[in-house]
């Protein structure tokens, strides 16, 4: 039996950075949110499963609030497979953790530099989005083997979106300007996969705060390109969101026994 699990050699090796470094201050009080449980299991770790479930995917960096490093260590230890190196391994992912920055855009820098140089392609997940299904993964790593240089998983929008003139008490009436055409619309989400030249060179160049790194490397005039999107790879932002992200862990649990 041939070993599936590995991926082919002539495949660019694939590693992914999950910045998990933020404190969560929409959530309310408490851990900080990558570490807050879903079904008793840290969001971080179901984000990392689900890379892990990808068979490209060969490393995972964690990027760690810079307070936290050791304690998530021990909880990746805690809940590697069986089979995997105490320390250094998920079955065949290797995981390797850092501290985070101040923004969600210098921990996702401090996780690059931390990238062994095999590693030619690279994608940017959030631990907040800890239920993104594998074949959102699998599409994304496809786009960029296909030579998009950065590519975004997203999803048409369900509201319609307004552009207003921001009031200046919090609250207050605003001015709407504009009704910008829903159907050219997408919600972005991740893993963000990139060609790993350019997301460093994007690193490097752009030096505003983004909260997107495709929206970096379209700042550097090169293609980005989206694939579609899942429901499930929503962001955990707001305690509502932590209410659906269960009840989505529940209906899989019943559906296949997760
Ligand atoms: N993130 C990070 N380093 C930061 C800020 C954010 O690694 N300094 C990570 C978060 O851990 C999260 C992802 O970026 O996985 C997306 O950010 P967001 O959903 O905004 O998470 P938080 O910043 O933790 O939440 P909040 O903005 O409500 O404080
Ligand atoms: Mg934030």
């Amino acid at each position: 039996m041939s070993d599936d699990s590995r991926p082919s050699p002539t495949a660019v090796p694939t590693a992914v950075v999950i910045p998990a470094a933020g404190r969560g201050v929409r959530l309310g009080p408490g851990a900080p949110k990558a570490l807050r449980t879903l079904h008793g299991t840290p969001m971080l770790i179901h984000a990392l499963r689900a890379m892990a479930a990808s068979r490209a995917v060969s490393l995972v960096v964690v990027v760690a609030p810079p307070d936290g490093v050791a304690e998530v260590k021990s909880l990746l230890d805690a809940y590697a497979l069986p089979g995997g190196t105490s320390g250094g391994s998920w079955g065949s992912t290797d995981f390797l953790v850092v501290p985070g920055g101040d923004s969600r855009q210098e921990s996702v820098r401090l996780g690059l530099d931390a990238l062994p140089p095999q590693y030619g392609i690279v994608l940017v997940h959030d631990a907040a989005r800890p239920l993104v299904p594998v074949e959102t993964v699998d599409a994304v790593i496809e786009a960029v083997r296909d030579g998009a240089p950065a590519v975004v998983p997203a999803l048409p929008l369900a509201d319609t979106v307004k552009e207003v003139e921001p009031a200046v008490v919090p609250g207050g009436p605003e001015p709407v300007l504009a009704t910008p055409d829903r159907s050219r619309l997408r919600a972005v989400q991740t893993p963000q996969g990139f060609d790993r030249a350019t997301l460093v060179r994007a690193h490097e160049t752009v030096k505003d705060n983004v909260t997107d790194d495709a929206g970096m490397v379209e700042q550097l005039g090169l293609p980005v390109v989206a694939v579609p999107g899942h429901e499930e790879a929503f962001k955990v932002t707001r305690p509502l969101d932590l209410v659906l992200a269960e009840a989505v862990l529940a209906r899989r649990r019943l559906t296949d026994g997760f």
